[in-house]
């Protein structure tokens, strides 16, 4: 079985060898060769350099032995093109946050081919790479409601308290928002699959800040939506939410393929849940790679023992990898991912 059939097989709930292996945020400042390719140039012109984005993309493979490749770029790229003005310091910083709906209206509603086509560039060069090594490539998007986080908040936050005031204060401005922002998501990422990316990710980081009504309300319409518009035929869609386990059965109601949870709940029960209707990917928590080898492969076990009791699984860390991530720990995860198809005795 090659790298791509395991992880489509896993995401559709089809039967594996074991579960497939990739890492959130795998092509990154813990690799030092992902900082001599980024030396000298700023993030966002990084990621609109397809040479120096492709080989970035494709480090992990080789470095850290992970079995699918995410493209590299950031959440934020496709909404310069509605005309926000944007910057990285080092997080996401906004010139003029959307606070009105004078300036929801204004936003532009580009076609992503013609307003990011690097982005589709660096899609195409990936495939054609992926093909010789029989490897997934995956693309993805910002969730409506994490990108209306900063760019009502403007940059960062710990609990996005502009954003939920805006929520229970002028909903009309918020809804707007997050209309306009689906529409661009389902039309981005229906550009990546037509540009090669075999499964695609929703990035819901902060959507788990908001209680299990309010998530209700504001965030599983926008989830069904999307999932209901993409081309599922051609790439499955993994779901993501940071700290959702109040809502892993409305992650599963919006029907993606895969729920992808972090490491604060239990995955046997969360795969319980999904039954027969979603795979799970997951959830080991970033800094337990900094733990010594054996552990790491203690825990990887673990947890793909509770995955086991879902229809699919996909190895993956909680959250992104953290830039202090030793890279020896990186490579005790996937390492662990492969020892899975051995028999116990030679563990
Ligand atoms: O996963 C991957 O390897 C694919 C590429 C990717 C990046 N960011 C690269 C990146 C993806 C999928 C993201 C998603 C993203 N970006 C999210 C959602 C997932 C999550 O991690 O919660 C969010 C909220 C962002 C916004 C963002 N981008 C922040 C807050 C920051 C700065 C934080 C920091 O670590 O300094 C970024 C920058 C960023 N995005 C980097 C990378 C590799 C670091 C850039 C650098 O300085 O080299």
């Amino acid at each position: 079985m090659n790298r791509t059939e395991r992880f489509l097989r896993a995401c559709r709930g089809e039967p594996v060898d074991r579960p497939p292996v990739w890492l959130m945020r795998q092509a990154g400042r813990y690799l030092p060769e992902y900082r001599a390719v980024r030396e000298g140039i700023a993030f966002l012109d990084m990621c609109r350099d397809v040479e120096r984005a492709v080989e970035v993309s494709l480090q992990p493979l080789e470095l850290v032995g992970t079995e699918a490749v995410i493209f590299f770029s950031d959440i934020f790229v496709p909404v310069s093109g509605m005309g926000i003005d944007l910057d990285f310091r080092p997080g996401p910083v906004v010139a003029e946050p959307l606070r009105s709906l004078a300036a929801v209206e204004r936003l532009a509603d580009p076609d992503p081919r013609e307003s990011v086509p690097y982005v589709f560039e660096i899609l195409r060069t990936l495939r054609r790479e992926l093909e010789k090594h029989e490897t997934p490539l995956l693309g993805f998007a910002g969730a409506p409601f994490t990108l209306a986080c900063y760019l009502v908040e403007g940059q960062g936050s710990r609990h996005f308290s502009t954003l939920k005031r805006m929520m229970h204060r002028e909903p009309a401005i918020l809804r707007a928002l997050l209309e306009r922002l689906t529409a661009m998501t389902v039309a981005y990422l229906n550009a990546q699959i037509e540009a090669g990316a075999q499964a695609v990710q929703l990035f819901d980081t902060w959507a788990g800040l908001l209680a299990p009504d309010d998530y209700r309300e504001w965030v599983l319409p926008v989830h069904r939506r999307i999932a209901a518009s993409l081309d599922r035929e051609r790439a499955p869609l993994i779901l993501y939410v940071q700290d959702g386990g109040h809502v892993v059965d409305e992650m599963i109601e919006a029907g993606p393929d895969v729920v992808s949870l972090d490491w604060r709940l239990d995955l046997a029960d969360a795969a319980r849940r999904a039954g027969s209707r979603a795979s799970i990917q997951g959830n080991l928590d970033p800094t337990a790679l900094h733990a010594p080898r054996e552990e790491i492969f203690r825990r990887v076990r673990a947890i793909a023992e509770a995955g086991a009791a879902a229809r699919g699984h996909v190895l993956n860390l909680g959250h992104g990898c953290h830039p202090d991530t030793p890279v020896e720990g990186v490579r005790a995860f996937t390492d662990a991912a492969r020892a899975l198809a051995e028999p116990p005795a030679s563990r």
